[in-house]
């Protein structure tokens, strides 16, 4: 028998497998598809105070190993959130879910976060700092240690939920954006979010997206993310999350031995819809191979 347990900021999670934020929806789309209460957790679409469009189409470009999206944090705002999402998917998910935030100001994240606070089954609250598709917040606030510090200490003072940083891997050094994070009092990081790309449309000679660049996610980004999550668990003494290009048990042992508590699944779920209960379908056997019998205690093990 295996152990898959793991702990993320005081919350016992039966797998490390979360799916990513923007990949899963609110959850209860993929209930359709398999009794999603195997998942660890996952982190819901980006939710800001106001209802958001998104952005003009074409959002996607398909790429060899990955895609390129520019969403715009489309989201139903945090009011429809707290009264029609949340409820709708406590129908379906038993566990805590990760409420991932975003904010056109400090002020903004610190309001959304106080609102969620209250939402019993809301388990942490993970600050999107880095999402390159908007010109007001989101990855603005993600690249100056100043600022990230000071939307940390906001959310914190905001809510007692264990409070995650995502951050982007659009910067010259993580480890002083995380390091501005654990001065702000967060709890955790999460990283990466997309790489910001751009493809070219041989016919038009534009760009596929209408935003002209996008994020960039999928297998390819894998040993990048993997690198600056190794980077960040030497920098900061605080779990991680980490994220990019993950679509298999390897790369998630992979990912936890560079020094993740957990991580999430994010574009694999646009290719196949089952690719985490998959994942954690194998993880047992792959940990097996392996000779791990706890993964709690993998975490950092390649430093
Ligand atoms: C988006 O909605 O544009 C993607 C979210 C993100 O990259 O954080």
């Amino acid at each position: 028998m295996v152990d898959m347990k793991v702990n993320l900021c005081g919350i016992t999670m039966e797998n490390p497998v979360m799916a990513a934020s923007g990949t899963f929806g609110y959850g209860y789309e993929f209930a359709e598809l398999y009794d999603i209460n195997i998942l660890g957790s996952f982190s819901f679409k980006g939710t800001t105070l106001e209802p958001r469009f998104g952005n003009p189409t074409p959002r996607i470009a398909e790429c060899e190993a990955g895609l390129i999206n520019s969403i715009g944090l489309q989201n139903p705002g945090v009011d429809a959130v707290i009264n029609k999402e949340l409820p709708t998917l406590g129908k379906v998910f038993n566990k805590p879910v990760m409420a991932n935030v975003g904010g056109s100001s400090v002020e903004d994240y610190g309001k959304v976060a106080g609102m969620m606070d209250g939402c019993e089954n809301i388990g942490w609250i993970e600050v999107n700092v880095s999402c390159p598709n908007v010109h007001d917040g989101g990855m603005a606030f993600g690249t100056d240690p100043a600022v990230v510090q000071e939307v940390t200490e906001t959310v914190k003072a905001s809510t007692g939920k264990p409070v995650i940083i995502k951050l982007s891997p659009n910067v010259t050094d993580i480890t002083a954006i995380a390091r501005a994070c654990e001065r702000g009092g967060a709890d955790g990081v999460s990283l990466v979010n997309t790489m910001l790309g751009m493809r070219i449309d041989l016919k038009t000679g534009k760009p596929i997206i209408a935003n002209k660049m996008g994020g960039f996610s999928g297998s390819a980004i894998f040993p990048v993310a993997l690198r600056m999550v190794y980077q960040v668990y030497e920098a900061v003494d605080m779990p991680i999350v980490g994220i990019g290009g993950i679509s298999t048990a390897e790369q998630v042992i992979e990912m936890m031995m560079a020094g993740a508590t957990a991580v999430q699944i994010g574009a694999a779920n646009l290719v196949n819809p089952y690719v985490c209960r998959d994942i954690i379908n194998d993880l047992p056997d792959v940990m097996a191979k392996y000779g791990i019998s706890s993964l709690s205690e993998i975490t950092g093990g390649a430093h």
